[in-house]
């Protein structure tokens, strides 16, 4: 399977998930790293593994529209059959979502459907939660609101910070992010008409 990734930013996910194509436990490869800022250490990260590393910068088009229709062309002209939005820091326009639907990927750091949207860990911690986590879901029209693929969860330790509770729920993405792109690539899932079908053996 042919994989594009998108990000904005660091790209320690997508770094989980080049590891794991590059060991064979993705049936799939990294086609292209996109990113919409210039100096994302993602795209660094990308041509260290020897993926075509590109560059579109959301700031030299006139608006959303056009710049999604240039991001379409891009994404398309690698053939992907995936998808994986990764620290992306855009929103989409309905066009991209719907193009792309059942073969879109995002991960969110909250235990959705709660703290949809910006500021989870200091939502949660505010709310006095006991858990946290964060989510993989396929992508729809409706913000951070597509159906899920896997969670994972981690109890609030009374008295942590933001900056402690982030880090431990970014090393669960590390962890959740890899696995469901595995399932996507072995066949063992896919959104069906019903909503997400994923294979008995991967639970
Ligand atoms: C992650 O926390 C992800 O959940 C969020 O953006 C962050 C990306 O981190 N949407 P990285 O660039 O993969 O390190």
């Amino acid at each position: 399977k042919r994989i594009v990734v998108l990000i904005s930013g660091s790209g320690s996910n997508l770094q989980a998930i080049l590891d794991q194509t590059l060991d064979g436990q993705i049936r799939g490869n990294v086609a292209a790293v996109i990113s919409n800022r210039p100096d994302a250490y993602g795209l660094t990260r990308a041509e260290q593994a020897g993926v075509d590393a590109r560059l579109l910068d959301h700031k030299q088009f006139a608006d959303r529209e056009s710049f999604d229709a240039a991001l379409v062309e891009l994404i398309d002209s690698y053939q992907p059959d995936l998808v994986v939005l990764a620290g992306f820091m855009r929103i989409l326009t309905p066009e991209l979502v719907r193009h792309y639907h059942g073969r879109l990927f995002n991960i969110h750091p909250s235990l959705l459907p709660k703290y949809k949207g910006l500021h989870t860990h200091q939502r949660a911690l505010e709310a006095g939660d006991e858990e946290h986590g964060c989510t993989v879901h396929f992508v729809t029209e409706e913000l951070d609101g597509g159906p899920l693929v896997i969670q994972a969860r981690t109890n609030i330790v009374p008295g942590e910070d933001i900056q402690n509770l982030q880090q431990r729920v970014h090393q669960l993405e590390h962890k959740i992010y890899p696995l469901a792109v595995q399932w996507f690539c072995n066949d063992r899932l896919k959104l069906g008409e019903s909503g997400v079908q994923l294979d008995h053996e991967c639970l």
